[in-house]
C-alpha cells in the first residue's frame, strides 16, 4: 500500500498553502532586525486599544468553551450591518468560511469560476470537494473579466467567485456589473462576493451587497476582521446572506470555531469607529504618497480600492524582493499569481511607506 493510499485522492491536487514570508523567518535567514512586513495585506496601525483591553480581560475565561454561536458578536454585527442575526456565519477568519462554502455547497464533478489572478482558497476549496476550478484572466484594467466568466458558466456551475476589491491588484468592480452577474446566473449557482477589503474602498459606485442579501438574491457576501480591524493573527471572519443560505452551511460548521478571545475583541472593535477612522486616513496618506512616488520614479501600478498595490517593477520579481529583503522589507511577488514582473506591496505607516520607496529606489539603480 503506498501512503497516498490513506487519503482522500483529491488532497494530493493541493499544494500547502505558502504566506507571507514571516518577519522571524528573515530575521533568522539574514540576521537583520530591523524588518518591515508588507507582504500580507494586515493593517500596520493594530488593533482599537479597546479591542485589545477587552481581549486581555477575556482571557481569564478562557477555561471555558466559546459561545459556539457567537451570541454577542452576532448580535453587535446585525445591529451595525442593519440585518438579521439568522443572516450571519461566524468562522475562523474568511478563510475557513470559503472551506465551509466549499464543504457545504460541492459535489465531486461541480465547477466554480473564478478570477485569476485573485484569492486562491476559492480554488483550493473546489480541487478538496473533486470539483473543476475555471481560472479567468483579469482584463486589461486588472478587473474580473465578467463576461468572459460568464461564458464559463455551464449546468455544473455551482459558486461563482468575485474578489471585490480584488487581490493582488485592489481593482474593483462597480454594483452595476455584479447585478449583470446575478441577474446572468442560473438559479443553482451561488455568487460569492469576496469583501475582506471592502472597509477600504471609497469607490463611490461600490457594491450594494448587502442590499442583495435582503433581496433573498442567491448572494454570499464574506468579510473580515483581519484586515481594517487588525485582528489578523485572532482570526475572524464572516459571511452574510439569506437564512436559507446561512442555514445549509451552519450544518458544516465545527462546534466552536471562533475561539472566546476573538470574539470579544471583535465585538469591541465594532463599537470603536475610530478604528475604521483612522485606517481609512492612513490608508488615504498611503495612496497619495506612494502613487505620487511611483509615478517621480516611473513605475507601472494599478489604482487600488484596499490596502495594497499591485505594481509593475519591469525585472524580475524574485530578485527585487530578495534584495528589498536585505534591506529588511518584506513584499510579496507576483510570481505566484503568475506575474513574474509584479509586486504586490502593502501600505504601513507613514515611515514604513518612506523606507518602502527608499528601498524601490536603491534596488532598481
Ligand atoms: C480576498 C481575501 N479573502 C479572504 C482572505 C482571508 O482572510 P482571513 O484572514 O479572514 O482568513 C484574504 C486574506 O488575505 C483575502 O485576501
Amino acid at each position: 500500500m503506498k501512503n497516498t493510499d490513506l487519503c482522500r485522492k483529491t488532497i494530493l491536487d493541493l499544494i500547502p498553502y505558502v504566506p507571507g514570508k514571516p518577519i522571524e523567518e528573515v530575521k533568522r535567514e539574514l540576521g537583520i532586525d530591523d524588518i518591515i512586513k508588507l507582504a500580507s495585506n494586515e493593517n500596520p496601525l493594530g488593533p482599537s486599544p479597546k479591542a485589545l483591553a477587552a481581549m486581555k480581560d477575556a482571557l481569564d475565561n478562557i477555561a471555558l468553551y466559546p459561545e459556539g454561536s457567537c451570541h454577542d458578536l452576532r448580535n453587535e454585527l446585525a445591529k451595525f450591518l442593519g440585518v438579521g442575526t439568522d443572516n450571519l456565519i461566524f468562522g475562523c477568519g474568511a478563510d475557513e468560511i470559503i472551506h465551509f462554502l466549499g464543504i457545504a455547497f460541492l459535489e465531486d464533478g461541480d465547477e466554480i469560476i473564478q478570477g485569476y489572478p485573485s484569492f486562491m482558497q476559492y480554488k483550493a476549496a473546489s480541487t478538496l470537494m473533486g470539483c473543476k476550478t475555471h481560472l479567468v484572466p483579469l482584463n486589461d484594467k486588472w478587473e474580473h473579466d465578467i463576461d468572459a466568466m460568464l461564458e464559463k458558466v455551464n449546468d455544473k456551475t455551482k459558486l461563482f467567485f468575485v474578489t471585490n476589491p480584488n487581490n493582488p491588484t485592489g481593482t474593483l468592480l462597480d454594483s452595476s456589473v455584479i447585478e449583470k452577474v446575478l441577474k446572468a446566473l442560473p438559479e443553482r449557482c451561488i455568487l460569492v462576493l469576496d469583501e475582506a477589503y471592502f472597509e477600504f474602498a471609497d469607490d463611490p459606485g461600490y457594491t450594494k451587497s448587502i442590499e442583495w442579501v435582503k433581496e433573498d438574491k442567491n448572494v454570499f457576501v464574506m468579510r473580515t476582521f483581519s484586515k481594517v480591524y487588525a485582528l489578523a493573527g485572532i482570526r475572524v471572519g464572516y459571511g452574510i446572506a439569506s437564512k436559507r443560505i446561512i442555514d445549509l452551511i451552519e450544518r458544516v460548521r465545527g462546534p466552536f470555531n471562533v475561539n472566546s478571545v476573538a470574539q470579544v475583541g471583535a465585538v469591541a472593535s465594532l463599537r470603536d469607529p475610530e478604528q475604521l477612522r483612522r485606517s481609512r486616513e492612513q490608508i488615504a496618506r498611503s495612496k497619495a504618497y506612494i502613487y505620487k512616488a511611483l509615478e517621480e520614479m516611473g513605475i507601472e501600478y494599478t489604482p487600488t480600492q484596499a490596502n495594497f498595490i499591485w505594481i509593475n517593477v519591469k525585472k524580475n520579481c524574485r530578485e527585487v524582493f530578495r534584495d528589498l529583503m536585505k534591506l529588511g522589507v518584506i513584499v510579496r511577488t507576483g510570481d505566484i499569481f503568475g506575474h513574474p514582473t509584479y509586486l504586490r506591496v502593502t501600505f504601513g505607516t507613514d515611515e514604513q511607506n518612506e523606507r518602502f520607496i527608499k528601498s524601490l529606489k536603491e534596488v532598481l539603480k
